[in-house]
């Protein structure tokens, strides 16, 4: 099964279930994909942050309409929330190409696959989301689909069956994962391109929540805008969803209008503490500190503990806790730092273990530089 265009802002990513844990949880819920979709930018120049990205992409999708072919394979990685689905969509408004929309979990055997790649029409972006949970045998089938604009149907069953090869149009594979290293080699390989994802500044998220607003048609005030922002764990789609939640507190409680103190009191309320950590990072850390005297503790200890699938602790809550500088990842397992200790308020034991204080947080890029969420 496959989803076409415009169900492009329903459910997308078809086999996790939604787990709801408070506003700061960078997946959408299922009544959030409409509103997304109204916030979402149509094109490259809305598309706030990830110079990099940007300016590579720009590149690929010019070179590709000077020579009047499908742009390379586009692979892009990153956390959820940073906007890779709105990248495919607007890769294809800005080649002028159809798209179609399916996702790893929804093809669960290759002949998924084929009913899709047999269908596309020449130059068409096929966006496949979580392309990692996608079934083994479809991958080889994907393999050779990318290369060489072939599928190999297959014919019968046991030792009479025989594979009639199938030209498709050429097309635009857009690839979509929160964990690159689980893809295997050749499929990665196969990428001309791969797009790198990175949380985004305060500043930058800053844009974008006066973008939304804008289109929300509700007045937000600078340093509103900047608490929001600060709280938002670096993640567009956790940002307009706080914007949301400070708007129906100034609706319902004030005068409308988005201020300082308006964004506090709903934050407040809703449990987002001052460096938009929440109750899943909280319990991490708690568990982590009280259970383990702050580790090491290995990732599935350490989410059996707070009740949470591994792959939630490791894509949703550790990647922020890293970089936060509160979590560090060492070989024999995650181990809380000093910083962690005093955010918490707790004293650690004399013989506590500290990972690295700040391993792996250090901003990289343009669009890195998470000042306002580091301590
Ligand atoms: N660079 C950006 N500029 C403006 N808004 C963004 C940006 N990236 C993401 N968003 C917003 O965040 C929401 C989530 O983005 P999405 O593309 O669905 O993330 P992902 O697919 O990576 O989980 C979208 O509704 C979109 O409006
Ligand atoms: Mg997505």
């Amino acid at each position: 099964m496959y989803h076409s265009h415009d169900e492009a802002d329903g459910p997308a990513s078809g086999g996790v279930p939604p787990y709801e844990r408070g506003a700061v949880s960078p997946e959408a819920g299922a009544d959030e994909r409409q509103i997304e979709g109204a916030l979402r930018p149509r094109g490259l120049d809305e598309f706030v942050g990830q110079e990099r990205v940007r300016e590579q992409l720009s590149l690929v999708l010019r070179s590709a309409q000077r020579r009047n072919r499908a742009p390379d394979h586009i692979l892009m990685s990153g956390g959820p929330g940073l906007g890779k689905t709105t990248l495919a969509m607007i890769i294809a408004a800005e080649l002028g190409a159809p798209l179609r929309i399916t996702s790893g979990p929804a093809i669960e055997r290759s002949g998924d696959l084929a009913a899709v790649l047999s269908t596309l029409q020449e130059g068409e972006v096929l966006f496949l989301d979580e392309i990692h949970r996608m079934a083994r045998p479809a991958e080889e089938m994907l393999y050779v689909a990318m290369e060489d604009f072939r599928v190999d149907v297959v014919v019968g069953k046991g030792p009479g069956a025989t594979a009639i090869p199938l030209e498709i149009a050429p097309f635009t594979l857009v690839g979509a994962t929160t964990r690159a290293g689980m893809l295997p080699a050749p499929l990665r390989d196969r990428f001309g391109f791969t797009a790198h994802m990175d949380f985004y500044s305060p500043q930058e998220l800053e844009l974008i929540l006066h973008r939304s607003a804008g289109l929300l048609g509700v007045p937000l005030e600078e340093d509103a805008a900047r608490e929001i922002a600060g709280r938002s764990r670096g993640t567009p789609r956790i940002a307009n969803r706080l914007l949301r939640r400070v708007r129906d507190y100034a609706e319902v409680r004030g005068d409308g209008r988005m201020s300082l103190a308006t964004a506090r009191a709903a934050l407040e309320l809703y449990e987002v503490d001052e460096l938009g950590l929440d109750r899943l990072d909280r319990a991490i850390l708690d568990v982590l500190m009280n259970r383990f005297r702050g580790g090491p503790v290995g990732l599935s200890t350490l989410a059996v503990s707070v009740g949470e699938e591994a792959e939630t602790v490791e894509v949703v809550a550790e990647p922020f806790l890293v970089r936060s500088g509160f979590l560090a990842r060492t070989p024999r397992g995650r181990v809380a730092t000093p910083q962690a200790w005093a955010h918490m308020g707790l004293t650690p034991p004399p013989d506590a273990a500290f990972g690295a204080a700040n391993g792996g947080s250090s901003p990289g890029g343009s669009s890195g530089g998470g000042g306002a969420v580091v301590p």
